[in-house]
């Protein structure tokens, strides 16, 4: 029995039992037999969730690179690692061989060496999906800087508080980027937000879409020179198995964005283990993720996943509408993707076009489609198992968290029968367990409940960057020695899990975490704004949009409020990004508030749904008559 490829249902239930039974035999077995380590460990897993603190296979050393690229060398040196399809279609696919990477990984890494980055130092990658932005993280972890990649479509405001929380000095960012027909002006951006950044020293400059950028002297240079530079050669720096690899911000119910922290070997083992048989991966597949590496779907499942398993990866730097609804399938047509892995809100978008362009394509090269960042809804499910699939190719719905660095509830396609909107079974290793409001662990089946997580898995995050005390409070003190995920869940007659959505104030939009309280924060900088509360709504193509309810000061002045409304999502995209504006803003003259001063949040979001059938209790109100005002005036 090979533990590390699933193949059967029984096999799994095997595996996953040893998993379970046995967790430090199983994923010490898993390390030995897969990867290169430069010095073996001392014990494969030390934890206390009270503390909270996990370490995985403390004592070795090694490099996650050398395992990404180097050891693939001997026996995969000219097999496409990176395929890089562009936005144009009409622009050449660009083919980087793992021997390719192997030196343009190194160049980059000896660049940033000669900038003056060491081990520990942090380095902010804030770049378009180019290949460039694969190797700069690789070549991050080759020399143990620990990278920390903002998604291109940040603003400077969100840029300038994610650097300066974890102190980082350099930025490697482009001259901009191509989105279909448009071309966004990184470069401006990331110089706005360097204006608060103290501490980058150094601009590092892709040149991509050929703009002219200002250049400020003595902090900007152009990348391509200092590679041409630059040796191909790099040793590796010998890592410690808890040393961070990388920091990845994800909302937060509360305050500003928690900067997870995932370190070396475990992630490294994890994300290994789970592409390989969450897609059932085999050698010459072509497997591709559309998401941005600026999520961790693209870290685990677009970088080191597939490259640890010597994986062709492609990456698109375009989006699903250019120059149609049919790129997708042009994609998967001319590259005979076997492996398709997306989110609901892209599958959502795409049946609305109907099913011809689908159709038009031939997919017969897939084998297994994936979905990820939402809950599925039952249609999308089907469009995309009878059009792309066309019923034969399994749909992994899997679940996990940014915080989780690996997947954690999905099906193993053809080994666990399917069930739309189901996440199923947990992955190998992972102990799932569903908690009542009032605390107590839900052992039967046909349950609803809190999803926690009750035994470290390797990928887990192990702390917030410098905020450890968040990280303990965030996760750790809901429910008494357990991971507390912020989704619920329910788990059907034969424990099937059912991903039901967030239980916080996160609200997940087009596959994005927005928390309320920043957008709330940024609404309330407008000089008009007394107070706003934000809430999501259900929506067709996003899954949830945001509704905001404003209420103005009183200055005894009439406003537009076509202008503020404008206003406003101008000051929410300044502050976050573009993916955070409102789709609906309600202007009001008060907020529902407990007599504690709380916003009842519960039934402003019950309002903007629409469902106001039962609105619950709203007797402790201190200001019951403004529910129905709301309701009234509703958008
Ligand atoms: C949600 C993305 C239902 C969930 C990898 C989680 C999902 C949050 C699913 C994490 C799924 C992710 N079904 N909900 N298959 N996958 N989620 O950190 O609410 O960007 O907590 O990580 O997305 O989002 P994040």
């Amino acid at each position: 029995m090979s533990n590390y490829h699933i193949k059967h249902l029984e096999e799994y239930y095997q595996v996953y039992r040893k998993s379970v039974q046995e967790p430090e035999k199983f994923w010490e077995e898993i390390a030995e037999e897969h990867f290169l380590w430069q010095k073996r460990w001392d014990e494969v897993l030390s934890w206390d969730f009270a503390k909270p603190e996990i370490k995985w296979f403390d004592g070795a050393e090694l490099n996650i690179t050398e395992n990404c690229i180097d050891r693939h060398l001997a026996t995969r040196s000219d097999k496409t690692a990176i395929l890089f399809e562009p936005n144009d279609p009409n622009d050449p696919t660009e083919h980087i061989t793992y021997k390719q990477l192997h030196e343009r990984v190194n160049k980059m890494a000896n660049v940033l060496k000669s900038q003056g980055i060491s081990k520990g130092d942090r380095v902010c990658i804030y770049l378009p999906m180019i290949p460039e932005l694969a190797i700069s993280i690789l070549a991050c972890a080759r020399i143990g800087a620990i990278h920390s990649v903002i998604f291109a479509g940040f603003s400077a405001t969100a840029i300038a508080s994610r650097v300066n929380d974890s102190d980082c000095k350099l930025v490697i960012t482009s001259d901009g980027s191509y989105r279909g027909a448009k071309t966004i002006d990184l470069k401006g951006i990331v110089d706005e937000a360097l204006e608060s950044c103290p501490g980058v020293h150094t601009s590092l400059v892709v040149k991509r879409i050929n703009s002219d950028v200002s250049m400020k002297a003595g902090r900007d240079k152009w990348l391509q020179p200092l590679l041409d530079e630059a040796s191909n050669t790099c040793e590796i720096e010998i890592m410690k198995a808890e040393d961070p690899l990388f920091i990845l911000y994800t909302s937060g119910s509360t305050g500003q964005p928690k900067g997870m922290v995932h370190t070396t070997a475990g992630y490294m083992v994890y994300t290994a283990y789970s592409f390989k048989n969450v897609f059932q991966y085999k050698e010459n597949d072509v497997y591709w993720c559309t998401a941005d590496i600026g999520w961790i779907t693209g870290h685990s499942y677009i970088v080191y996943g597939p490259l640890l398993n010597g994986a062709t990866t492609v990456m698109f730097e375009g989006v699903p509408s250019y120059p149609d609804f049919g790129r997708f399938w042009d994609i998967v047509q001319k590259h005979k993707v076997t492996q398709f892995y997306t989110a609901p809100t892209a599958i959502r978008a795409l049946a609305r076009q109907g099913t011809e362009l689908v159709n038009e394509y031939d997919l017969s090269s897939l084998k297994v489609l994936g979905s990820v960042g939402e809950p599925i809804n039952e249609e999308a499910w089907h469009w995309y198992n009878d059009n792309v699939g066309k019923n034969k190719s399994p749909i992994v719905d899997t679940w996990w968290q940014t915080e989780t660095g690996g997947i954690m509830i999905t099906p193993i396609p053809f080994v666990t029968p399917t069930k739309p909107t189901y996440a199923t079974l947990p992955f190998i290793g992972i102990q799932p367990t569903l908690m009542s409001e009032s605390g107590e662990e839900l052992m039967d089946n046909q349950v609803e409940g809190k999803l926690c997580i009750k035994f470290p898995w390797p990928s887990m995050a192990r702390t917030i960057w410098a905020n450890h005390k968040r990280y303990e409070e965030t996760y750790f003190s809901t429910y008494k020695n357990k991971y507390f995920t912020g989704d619920g869940a329910l788990r059907d007659e034969v424990g099937y899990y059912r991903i039901t959505g967030r239980v916080d104030d996160v609200i997940i939009v087009s596959g994005h975490n927005l928390g309320t309280a920043p957008i709330e924060d940024a609404i309330n900088e407008h000089p008009a704004v007394a107070e706003s509360a934000v809430v999501g709504f259900p929506h067709e193509v996003k899954g949830n949009a945001l509704y905001g309810y404003v209420t103005l000061k009183d200055t005894g002045e009439s406003r537009n409020q076509e202008n503020l409304q404008k206003e406003i999502n101008q000051i929410i995209t300044e502050h976050i990004g573009p993916i955070a504006k409102l789709d609906k803003i309600q202007f009001t003259d008060g907020l529902p508030k407990t007599r504690s001063g709380k916003i009842m949040r519960r039934i402003l979001r019950k309002i903007a749904s629409k469902d106001t059938g039962d609105l619950g209790d709203t007797s402790t109100l201190q200001n019951p008559e403004i529910v129905k005002d709301i309701m009234d005036n509703v958008v």
